[in-house]
């Protein structure tokens, strides 16, 4: 079978720069796998995620997806990649509810130019319920707190039903509660949806306990030898 994600001596470089942001990258994840991705400040853990999923177009080598080449143009492949950006917040005067904004993770499947079915709505309201966020349905997103936010942001995950789950430091700005109630939540999406997810995060905890492999990026470049089991899971 073909792995979720392959990038094969993958190299990008962004517009009006010289040094590439990532330098001969090779990387793959099979069906159900979770990877943690870890690495310093302005490493390319971002651009990572960035070009697995299409928003940045590579320079060198090649990334697919479910087997097929991800270019910026692969609509139809990126409908099946959920990704959460870093720092993803609404501020204050978003003119959106939190029902609106999950509803978007329809959007992409059912094309820019439809309205949403009744069917659409039913998921986001189910996948609303499935975070445990019911009540916060009806409440203006950017009014919500950021762990609010974050569960209305996986609610939407939930309802795009995507293959391959992209999570950029999803447990930054959290408190501890908050942080193992948000492990637990992608842990369980992942696991119910028979998801492949690639996370970049610094935390220990259950995130990182489940993971088949962390991957050390430093300078753009995967560190040798550092796509290994998690240390929590060797000493357990
Ligand atoms: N839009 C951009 N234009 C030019 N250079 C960029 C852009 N975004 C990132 N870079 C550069 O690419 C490199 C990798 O950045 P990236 O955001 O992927 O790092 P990161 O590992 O995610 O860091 P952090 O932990 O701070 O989020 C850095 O040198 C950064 O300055
Ligand atoms: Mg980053």
């Amino acid at each position: 079978m073909d792995s979720v994600v392959r990038l094969s001596a993958v190299s990008a470089v962004y517009e009006g720069e010289r040094t590439p942001a990532l330098h001969n990258v090779s990387l793959s994840a099979d069906r159900g796998q979770m990877v943690a991705i870890i690495g310093p400040n302005g490493a390319g853990k971002t651009t990572l995620l960035e070009v697995i999923n299409g928003l940045l177009p590579i320079t060198e080598g090649e990334v697919r997806v479910l087997g097929e080449q991800v270019t910026p143009g692969s609509h139809r492949l990126r409908r099946q990649i959920a990704y959460l950006p870093q720092d993803m917040f609404f501020p204050p005067a978003t003119p959106f509810l939190a029902r609106d904004v999950v509803l978007m993770g329809r959007f992409a499947g059912i094309g820019p130019f439809r309205a949403p079915h009744h069917k659409d709505r039913q998921l986001a309201m189910d996948a609303l319920t499935s975070v445990g966020a019911d009540a916060l349905s009806r409440r203006p997103i950017g009014r919500l707190s950021g762990g609010q936010q974050r569960k209305v942001l996986l609610a939407r995950v939930i309802a795009r039903q995507p293959r391959l789950l992209l999570l950029d430091e999803p447990l930054t700005n959290l408190d501890p509660d908050a942080k193992g109630e948000i492990s637990r939540l992608i842990l369980s999406i992942h696991r119910q949806l028979g998801l492949t997810t690639l996370f970049v995060s610094h935390e220990s905890g259950p995130l990182l306990v489940a993971s088949e492999r962390v991957v050390t990026v430093v300078a753009g470049r995967i560190v040798p030898d550092s796509v290994e089991e998690p240390l929590l899971v060797k000493a357990a």
